[in-house]
């Protein structure tokens, strides 16, 4: 059984998908990791993310240490991992690792549930389950802000949000596999629901 979980920055995505794969005892994949990993390195070789070329190169480097790194969920991060991804070289090079882990997950897990922007519409469209969770700009922004909060009193709210709707519109407007909700997806509106409820309403969707 496959789960695609695809939404907008800061949805709850990650947080949703994690609690689903526990529960139900499947694999877990946050996709975003795969191209926060690709920009990291990026910046790190000093190249551009929007050079496509260096981007490709480092999609198809890419180690399993790299997505281990404690340094990858920046806002910096986020912005290169948002330019590679829309890079078709770098979406190309990193499906087959999706798809093998949704088809064939870990541990022999009887399941898997993926995390992205196009998992629903382009790296697994048979799912047995989509869900698209979405949530408004402000209530995201704040979610993200009092996470940056803990680890940086100084952040600024209007950064936050002009930073995340900065990323989703490039996200949303890409030419190869754009943030949208596959025909047959299930939206999920979470802004006025904390993370038990929007739990107890996936597992109500995944159930039935
Ligand atoms: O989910 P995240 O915020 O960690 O993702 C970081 C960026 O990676 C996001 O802005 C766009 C890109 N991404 C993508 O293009 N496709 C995915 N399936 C997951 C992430």
């Amino acid at each position: 059984m496959i789960i695609a979980i695809d939404g907008p920055a800061a949805a709850g995505k990650g947080t949703l998908a994690r609690r689903i794969a526990r529960d139900l005892g499947f694999a877990y994949l946050d996709t975003g990791l795969l191209y926060r990993a690709t920009g990291k390195r990026v910046l790190e070789a000093g190249a551009d993310p929007e050079d496509a070329e260096a981007a490709e190169a480092e999609a198809r480097a890419l180690e399993p240490g790299d997505l281990e790194r404690p340094d990858l969920r920046t806002d910096a991060v986020a912005q290169a991992a948002s330019k590679v991804s829309a890079v078709p070289g770098v979406r190309a090079a990193l499906l087959a690792f999706q798809r093998t882990f949704a088809g064939h997950p870990p541990e022999g897990a009887k399941g898997a549930v993926l995390d992205g922007r196009d998992i629903g519409t382009v790296v697994c469209p048979d799912a047995d389950v989509k869900l698209f969770v979405t949530a408004s700009d402000e209530v995201r922004a704040q979610r993200r802000f009092k996470e940056l909060q803990e680890s940086d009193p100084d952040v600024i709210y209007a950064r936050v949000l002009e930073e995340m709707r900065e990323r989703d519109a490039r996200d949303r407007s890409r030419a190869v596999a754009p943030l949208e909700p596959a025909e047959d997806a299930i939206l999920l509106d979470t802004s006025d629901l904390n993370a038990d409820e929007v739990f107890a309403k996936a597992l109500d969707i995944i159930k039935k």
